[in-house]
């Protein structure tokens, strides 16, 4: 099926051939219009059934949502796949020990089984969703560390349970991977308690609870080599002790100029390579590609200035985000281990980018605030489109 997508799509693109053998779609940067003169929206092929074959149309929405008709008439046309953008993390789900707000999970689980979508569960384990009482106690005393422990395998086989045969795959832990390339773990909470067999933990505790869902590790910049190798060696050091774990979550917040598509196709290489399932979990393309690292830190510092609607800066990001969405759903439709392709979002009336790093004018996604189709929809459905 995939090879079929690939011809069809290869008579709009031009193939290189890398040095690895592999194809990939390169495309001539002309000056465009960057959204000037769109196709009817009514004309739009819904996304769920233009990537039918190749994998599911997912979107991050919050309950909220469902009561905004921008929102739902995107949703119901183009998703075949929903996440809880925030309500099923252990800061909502985990009251306390013991006690589960499960009300807005279950509401999204509803309107996806409603419609014929199936859900992602995100995330049963995240250092910025870690509450409280996940860690009280006297980190002294001798059975600390088997307390802690108890209340994480407890919360995830409860949550998995609660889902069981409405999740089909869970991020078990997000975010768990080091950014600095002296270490291989994120020195989170949990490391700091339990070190690095809390992962082992949590996805052996999800598989006790649902013998079927999918479990995966879902990080950011896994496009970064250096933060690949460093997931990878986890993967490696997971699965030599039979550790269950059946794919990896590419978040991919990534931007109008990175990463190169070689990148990613690297990083869907590396997890085939150990015969596991890509998930791009949380697409975004963000406007702003020359951010500070000082940007991503807090306060935040040396942010690009927010960009004005329609001017010429803007309309130039717009078009080179269509050409990068385009590269990476080309990439995506290609390979047959990415089963789900989900954005962070559903149209640009709402995304977390519009907030952080900082507040700013951003439209990272597919669909205008007003839910029409964007450039980069177009570039990606139509391989003859000129953004
Ligand atoms: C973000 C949400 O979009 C925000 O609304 C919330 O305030 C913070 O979390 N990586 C992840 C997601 O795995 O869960 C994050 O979502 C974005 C970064």
């Amino acid at each position: 099926m995939k090879e079929e997508i690939t011809r069809r799509r290869a008579l709009g693109v031009l193939l290189a051939t890398t040095a690895a053998g592999a194809s990939l779609p390169v495309y001539a940067r002309k000056p465009g219009t960057g959204g000037g003169t769109l196709p009817d929206p009514a004309t739009a092929p819904p996304l769920r059934t233009y990537f039918e074959s190749e994998f599911e149309v997912g979107m991050a929405v919050s309950p909220y949502q469902f009561s905004d008709s921008v929102i739902t008439s995107v949703v119901n046309k183009h998703a075949s796949s929903l996440v809880a953008e925030n309500d099923m993390k252990p800061h909502v789900i985990g009251v306390g020990p013991g006690t589960y707000n499960f009300g807005p999970g279950d509401e999204i689980v509803a309107y996806a089984e409603a419609r014929g979508m199936v859900v992602r569960g995100h995330t049963l384990l995240w250092h910025s969703s870690a509450p409280e009482w996940f860690f009280a106690g006297d980190a002294t005393s001798p059975g600390y560390a088997a307390t802690v422990e108890n209340r994480l395998i407890t919360y995830v086989t409860d949550v998995v349970r609660h889902f069981a045969g409405k999740v089909h795959a869970w991020d078990v832990v997000n975010e768990v991977i080091s950014d600095d390339s002296t270490q291989l773990y994120r020195s989170s909470r949990w490391y700091q308690v339990l070190g690095p067999s809390y992962i082992e933990t949590a996805l052996r505790a999800a598989r006790a609870a649902d013998a079927t869902v999918q479990l995966f590790i879902n990080d950011y910049s896994t496009e970064d080599p250096g933060k690949l190798s460093r997931l990878m060696s986890v993967v490696d050091d997971l699965r030599s002790r039979g550790v269950p774990l059946d794919g990896i979550g590419h978040q991919m917040h990534i931007n109008i100029s990175w990463p190169p598509v070689s990148n990613v196709a690297s990083a869907l290489s590396a997890v085939e390579a150990r015969g596991l399932i890509n998930h791009i979990t949380e697409l975004d393309v963000s406007l702003y590609d020359r951010d500070a690292g000082s940007c991503h830190s807090n306060p935040p510092l040396g942010c690009q200035s927010s960009m004005r609607v329609g001017s010429v800066q803007y309309k130039e990001a717009i078009r080179q985000q269509a050409l990068q969405y385009r590269a990476m759903y080309n990439l995506f439709a290609q390979r047959e281990s990415v089963t789900s392709v989900t954005t962070w979002g559903v149209c640009d009336k709402s995304t977390w980018l519009a907030t952080w790093p900082t507040q700013r004018t951003n439209h990272p996604l597919l669909f205008d605030a007003s839910g029409k189709p964007k450039s980069a929809f177009w570039a990606v459905v139509d391989p003859n489109f000129g953004p």
